[in-house]
């Protein structure tokens, strides 16, 4: 049986920067507000579509790799908001990289889409049916923000992140993980646009809802379970854990994680201050910037938990 070694990662974030301060201009919210209770200090506002930034980090996670597109067997791209319904994203990438001998799908799992990602292409790396697999989760989501909601609209930025995994027999990668899906929570995070594209007259805002508090609570919850079922799996324990890569919703969230993981603050990756939550791609970016700082290094075992409306949520165990 192989691995499914990270040989490959890069990142996408959009030059524009839309601080707290920029938000408050039209918004009754405030610098302090926004940074006390989620940690965002500014996000990033993307000009072109979500295939456009999933194709440059695909790019740079495959310079990283020192691979040839064509040797990718399959693209896997996470994403809620797909430039178009069809054709997806990854035929996209698969079209602007040149990687014309994969197989590529779109997968939706909300923000826990890379992660579900990740957990699918390993499996399949595993057992032989694929060898070089690319990853990315990508976002647009400044394009379908209601900016005259300040609940929702100073908590997401734009960007993207991926990763290239390759069969490997170095016992390294994502070694255990866990995904879940607790539909009862349904409600509690959602985007009703549906098929029917006149029924909001798109003007390009879209009804996002959600509650905050629910979230929260079903998160921490579901995230505790499957942080608990690698540990099961694996026969590790919170001392094993050297470095903490999570999904970046809420500042709150991460620091409640880093305690149940006993990882201290230096070894908790926290980008959310500069990019806000980018859904499927705040955990490529995170990966990618916690690798070009050297906050990990070789042998070190990260944890990293996520969750998405579904309400999807997922642990898993990489030894890098
Ligand atoms: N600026 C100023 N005031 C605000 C803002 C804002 N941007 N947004 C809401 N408020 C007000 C509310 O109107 C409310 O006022 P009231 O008490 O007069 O009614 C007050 O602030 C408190 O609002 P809450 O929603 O209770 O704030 P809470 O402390 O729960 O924080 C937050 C909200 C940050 C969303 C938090 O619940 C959270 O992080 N939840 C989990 C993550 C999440 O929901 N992320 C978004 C969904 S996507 C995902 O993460 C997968």
């Amino acid at each position: 049986m192989k691995f499914a070694e990270i040989t490959g990662w890069g990142k996408c974030v959009p030059p524009a920067i839309m601080t707290n301060n920029d938000l408050a201009t039209f918004l009754e919210t405030s610098d302090e507000w926004i940074r006390s209770r989620t940690g965002i200090e500014e996000r990033r506002v993307s000009a072109v579509g979500t295939s456009t930034m999933a194709a440059v980090a695909a790019r740079n996670a495959l310079a990283a790799a020192d691979l040839d597109p064509l040797e990718i067997d399959l693209i896997i791209v996470g994403t809620c908001t797909a430039d178009e319904i069809i054709p997806n994203v990854a035929s996209k990438v698969q079209q602007e990289i040149g990687a014309k001998n994969a197989a590529a799908f779109d997968l939706n799992a909300a923000c826990s889409s890379f992660f579900y990602g990740m957990h699918f292409a390993t499996s399949s790396i595993r057992i032989g049916m694929h060898k070089k697999v690319l990853i990315i989760g990508a976002e647009r989501l400044t394009r379908i923000l209601d900016w005259t909601k300040r609940e929702s609209a100073v908590l997401f930025g734009d960007g993207a992140g991926a990763m290239v995994l390759e069969a490997s027999d170095n016992e390294v990668g994502l070694l255990s993980s866990k995904v879940s899906c607790d539909a009862d929570a349904r409600d509690v995070l959602s985007l009703d646009f549906g098929m029917s594209f006149d029924r909001y007259n798109f003007d390009g805002a879209m009804p996002f809802n959600f509650v905050g508090q629910e979230i929260f609570k079903r998160a921490v919850k579901g995230m505790s379970a499957a942080v608990d079922g690698v540990f099961q799996e694996t026969g590790l324990s919170v001392d094993d854990i050297d470095v903490l890569i999570p999904h970046q919703a809420n500042k709150r969230l991460i620091d409640f994680l880093a305690k149940m993981c006993k990882v201290p603050e230096a070894k908790t990756m926290v980008n959310i201050q500069k990019y806000g939550n980018t859904s499927s791609a705040t955990l490529p970016i995170a990966y990618t910037e916690a690798l070009e700082t050297g906050m990990v290094k070789p042998g070190d075992k990260i944890i990293s938990a996520v969750f998405g409306g579904g309400l999807t949520c997922g642990a898993g165990l990489i030894k890098w």
